[in-house]
């Protein structure tokens, strides 16, 4: 099933502690940014590609895309403050279509396998996210001590791609920007108009990269992927 997808990727990524846009550092001579764009590139499913950037940073991606045959970008309109800003910046842009993925750019290891589920998911049910299980103990802490134990059974640690029936992430975009709530994900927009989300388990391997060691281990899945060791 067809789906375009949005990919934020107007951030700082001050924890990286690059002095540049993270998206921008090499993974096995490639950068983040194309290793992220090739997956979808490569989906038949994906018709679009909508890219949030900085607009000091548009002629350098732009150069990015030709050099590394990425044809399917449709829009690469300027991101915003906050990443909600910067995913409100392109489905403003979007003609509608049935389904959108939002899916942050820094997260190169996502598969198509994990994307067809989430597809079909949004289709059937409106809304679809990507997570995985906890896999440590949880506790609740507050300054400094526990407050609880939390039941780990329940608790997934969430990541993108998020997909949605593309009328219903614009409607959540729409009411959040009027009344001014910012969210940590996309997910959190629909969730408190009171639509249901499900969840599609995917993979510890589909990190964000986030921090240094990152890097590194970012390294080892691309060898794992790939076979080599
Ligand atoms: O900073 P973080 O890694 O959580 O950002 C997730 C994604 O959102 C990244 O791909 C980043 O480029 C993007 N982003 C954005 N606009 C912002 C902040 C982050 O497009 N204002």
């Amino acid at each position: 099933m067809q789906y375009e997808v949005v990919l934020p990727a107007a951030g700082s990524g001050k924890r990286m502690g690059a002095g540049k846009n993270k998206l921008f550092l090499l993974l096995q001579n490639k950068p983040i940014l194309i290793h992220t764009l090739n997956v979808f590139q490569n989906d038949e499913n994906c018709t679009g590609i909508w890219l949030a950037v900085k607009p000091e940073e548009r002629a350098f991606i732009q150069q990015l895309l030709d050099e590394h045959h990425i044809t399917k970008v449709k829009g690469l309109p300027n991101g915003g403050e906050e990443r909600q800003h910067s995913v409100h910046s392109c489905i403003k842009e979007m003609e509608q279509v049935d389904i959108v993925l939002v899916h942050d750019a820094a997260r190169p290891f996502i598969t198509q396998d994990i994307i067809a589920r989430l597809v079909e998911t949004a289709s059937e049910y409106g809304a679809a996210i990507a997570g995985v299980r906890a896999k440590d103990t949880m506790k609740k802490v507050r300054d400094g001590k526990i407050v609880e134990t939390v039941d780990r059974e329940h608790l997934w640690m969430i990541q993108t791609p998020q997909a949605f029936r593309f009328d219903l992430l614009f409607e959540a975009e729409d009411v959040a920007e009027k009344v001014g709530f910012l969210g940590t994900d996309e997910a959190m927009l629909v969730e408190r108009l009171g639509y249901p989300v499900h969840i599609v388990e995917a993979s510890y391997d589909n990190i964000k990269m986030t921090t240094q060691e990152d890097l590194v281990i970012g390294e080892a899945i691309l060898r794992k992927v790939q076979g080599t060791h």
